[in-house]
């Protein structure tokens, strides 16, 4: 349902006369932060009155200084701060019937009826254990002549709305809980430098990472970092475990591998519910093998550091859709949690889905493992399963349980090649990886061609082995070489490699060159039948401009980049006098590199392109950084996207906010420039990557028998030439033809973008004119298991 803007007047009124509290509860989780601010702006933007409660539970109970009268600049410059400032205790007082009486009091007494709790299922069950005592609470209170009658009518409903914070990502219902990407940031951190010290001494690492119930974090760093084992709770190993691991390592060793790494999840047990300890798995290969063998528990590391962009940008937008939640909530509507599914937050039933998280450890318990696994959500079990396929390591020992995962029969005469085209992305390399394996495994032959399609035009194609592409999935750049000629002008000599290797299948893993290429392929199939062959685009490029899919690989780690570029272009101005950035992103035409890192940074503007501004928008925004500078804000920082404007260049923004700003502040520029494309993948563009190239190879021999006739393979039709991609939540493979209406090609990019709809948030959080008209309210799902279990979830 969208919201007119008859609605959003409403909704303004609904906010006044009405306070909101927060609180974050439970073990911290990095995000948090950004969830307590978004929450804190947007109650007050609704025209609430928002109060902020220190030191979770402990704070409600305790009331006087622990609940505090927010204001706008009460959460200024904590986005990038990890933990949560507002502080979270273990409280056994609110366990209590008393604790909560003391906690009912402390609100009413301050007019609040509307709660935000922002923590982990434990927390959020006794948020709900409040609403549904609260009346009877007032009752008490009454009765005790604390409050009047009056003032518990006035008061005689509590809504509540959770956040949930864990950096477990054991939520059933949310595709993310706030906190788990950055764990992983932590992880594929410490894994990197672990794996650069491994490979110089020859090196078995045991990696123990938190989860005691969930294995989310082992499961996700396993497949990001090319783990050779894997021990999770969901899923003990079979009898016998400890040969085949022994043996697994031996045949990576033999292969040339220096390192291997094995990763444990805390809670990781066998199948008769025993603990599998880290160091029980290390003197294990010790005795067998005689490996030179070190375990490393990575604790709390895990919950330290900075947020990452993906958790700030995430819990913005639960923030704001809490709010919106506690607005619109009446005594009927059950408590309900904010999740995320696809790109979109969505409001969950919260005690179902409490209950669902509970079927899991039960499922556990009772040892029915397979249930446990699909219980986890269908994110959870394709990891798992593409995992299983990949660990896999000798395409001739195939067995059982692979042949039924991949559908398809080993031994083809099938030639595929693959290419990178257009500026380097992260993630590129661990496409490039998992295709390769998966394509050996299938029995193709895999060709890597170097520099895209100026390489396949020169015959630069060169033979790919298992071994060929280890320990490609932390590496950042374009390891095949990248290039971004168009195959137009070389189509002649496009068709006489691909003639000359029989190639059966072309796989490209690039920007909107990519596309734009294959398109011209498929376009000259008329021409020559050697292009009637399966084409794949896996889009990868830092600009997020594909048509075709909501995300690229490599826009993530961009997005990173620039985000802790601008967190240390604002440090390192502390203790200066005040000062505005003014920021040039990467991007092309393209808004969203600028969009997103404007939220993650918590940015004054972010100009782009495809939102038209002109000289009374940027008169506006200089006026509001003065307004602010004035009120003892030290810093400001807009972004601007490179084409945004033609003549409203970088430095005309620096020279008009200089001159505005003058006797306020001073300004400075920076262009971010290439460090948006380098550095090492994040975890969610290995993992992407990785899964991009399974699927799109399983795609592609699906495609090759369908279309193998008298000894040669003819693909003509439109969906043989595809973009793959991530549509909400969804993979799915797009005809490059069909895409073509969708496109803008002279700004190359997609026409409609689905991130768009960001950009009021990003102003409305930065306080900056703006109507949230175009604020498309989370939809209400219904959680049951059924749901749960067939959601494609990727
Ligand atoms: C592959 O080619 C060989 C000989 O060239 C042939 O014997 C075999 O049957 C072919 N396999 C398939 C799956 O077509
Ligand atoms: C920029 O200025 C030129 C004249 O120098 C003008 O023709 C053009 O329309 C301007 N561009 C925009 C986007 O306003
Ligand atoms: C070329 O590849 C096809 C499979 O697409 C295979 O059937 C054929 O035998 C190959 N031709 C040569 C000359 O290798």
């Amino acid at each position: 349902v969208k919201m007119s803007s008859m609605d959003l007047e409403k909704l303004k009124m609904t906010g006044a006369g009405r306070a909101i509290a927060v609180l974050t509860s439970g073990g911290d989780a990095q995000g948090m932060n950004a969830a307590v601010r978004a929450v804190t702006r947007m109650g007050i933007y609704v025209g609430a009155k928002v109060y902020l409660i220190y030191e979770g539970y402990q704070g409600l109970v305790d009331g006087g200084d622990n609940i505090k009268l927010a204001h706008w600049h009460s959460v200024t410059n904590i986005i990038q701060q990890g933990g949560t400032v507002i502080g979270s205790a273990r409280c056994k007082a609110f366990t209590t019937r008393e604790g909560r009486l003391a906690a009912a009091f402390n609100l009413v007494k301050k007019g609040i009826t509307n709660l935000c709790v922002c923590g982990g299922d434990g927390s959020l069950t006794g948020a709900n254990l409040f609403r549904t005592e609260w009346s009877s609470l007032l009752e008490e209170l009454v009765q005790k002549g604390r409050i009047t009658d009056t003032m518990a009518k006035q008061h005689n409903h509590l809504n509540i709305v959770g956040l949930v914070g864990s950096i477990d990502n054991d939520f059933c219902g949310t595709d993310m809980t706030i906190g788990a990407d950055s764990a992983l940031h932590r992880i594929m951190e410490i894994i990197d430098a672990i794996m650069t010290t491994a490979q110089s001494h020859q090196r078995t690492f045991v990696l123990e990472v938190m989860g005691r119930h969930c294995g989310y974090l082992a499961l996700v760093s396993a497949l990001a970092s090319g783990a050779d084992w894997l021990f999770i709770p969901e899923a003990p190993p079979q009898e016998g475990w400890e040969d085949r691991m022994c043996a697994r390592l031996e045949g990576s060793r033999i292969k040339g591998s220096r390192l291997n790494i094995i990763i444990v999840a805390e809670g990781a047990v066998d199948i008769h519910g025993k603990p599998i300890p880290s160091t029980y798995v290390k003197d294990l290969v010790v005795k067998r093998l005689g490996y030179d063998t070190r375990v490393t528990v990575l604790g709390h590391v895990q919950r330290g550091g900075t947020p990452s962009a993906f958790d700030r940008i995430l819990s913005s937008k639960l923030g704001v859709e809490a709010v919106i939640a506690l607005m619109e909530a009446s005594p009927t509507t059950p408590a309900c949690a904010i999740g995320l599914s696809g790109n979109h937050p969505v409001r969950l039933p919260l005690m179902e889905c409490v209950e669902m998280t509970k079927l899991v450890q039960t499922a556990m318990n009772e040892k029915r493992f397979d249930e446990a696994i699909k219980l986890r959500g269908g994110s959870f079990e394709n990891n798992w399963n593409i995992y299983k396929l990949l660990a896999i390591q000798k395409p001739s020992h195939l067995n059982t349980a692979y042949k039924y995962l991949t559908h398809v029969l080993p031994q083809s005469n099938f030639s595929l090649a693959i290419l990178n085209v257009g500026a380097p992305a992260a993630g590129m390399n661990a496409a490039a990886r998992s295709a390769v394996r998966l394509a050996l495994a299938h029995g193709h032959k895999v060709y890597a061609v170097q520099d895209g399609f100026q390489g396949l035009a020169k015959g630069e194609v060169f033979e790919m082995e298992w071994h060929s592409v280890a320990g490609w999935t932390g590496q950042g750049g374009s390891l095949l070489g990248t290039k971004r000629t168009l195959p137009n002008k070389h189509m002649e000599k496009i068709v006489e490699t691909i003639a000359k290797f029989n190639i059966s299948a072309l796989l490209v893993i690039g920007g909107f060159e990519g596309y734009e290429g294959v398109l011209q392929l498929f376009e000259a199939r008329s021409r020559y039948d050697e292009l009637c062959i399966p084409m794949c685009v896996i889009p990868a490029t830092i600009s997020n401009n594909v048509p075709g899919t909501d995300f690229s690989l490599g826009a993530d780690t961009a997005v990173n980049a620039a985000m802790e570029g601008c967190d240390k272009i604002k440090q390192s101005a502390t203790g200066t006098k005040r000062r505005v950035f003014v920021v040039e992103t990467m991007g092309g035409f393209c808004g969203y590199l600028a969009t997103c890192t404007g939220i993650a940074v918590g940015a004054d503007a972010a100009y782009i392109f495809e939102d038209p501004f002109n000289i009374h928008d940027l008169k506006t925004n200089v006026d509001h950084l003065t307004e602010k500078m004035k009120k003892d804000i030290q810093r400001g920082l807009v972004l601007r996207n490179e084409k945004c404007h033609e003549n409203y260049t970088t430095d005309f923004i620096h020279k008009l906010y200089s001159s505005e700003g003058k006797g306020v502040f001073d300004c400075r520029v920076n262009v971010l420039g290439h460090l948006q494309q380098g550095g090492a993948p994040s975890p969610f563009d290995r993992n992407f990557g990785t899964k991009l190239g399974v699927r799109a190879v399983q795609w592609i021999s699906e495609r090759l028998t369908e279309n193998f006739r008298q000894d040669r393979v003819f693909a003509n039709s439109p969906e043989t030439a595809c973009v793959l991609g991530l549509n909400r939540k969804v993979i799915a493979f797009s005809p490059v033809t069909d895409l073509k209406a969708e496109t803008d090609f002279e700004h190359r990019m997609p026409k409609v973008q689905w991130w768009f709809k960001l950009r009021p948030m990003l102003k409305m959080l930065a306080k900056y004119q703006t109507s949230f008209c175009e604020y498309v309210p989370g939809e209400i799902e219904h959680v049951t298991r059924r749901s749960i279990s067939i959601d494609s979830g990727f």
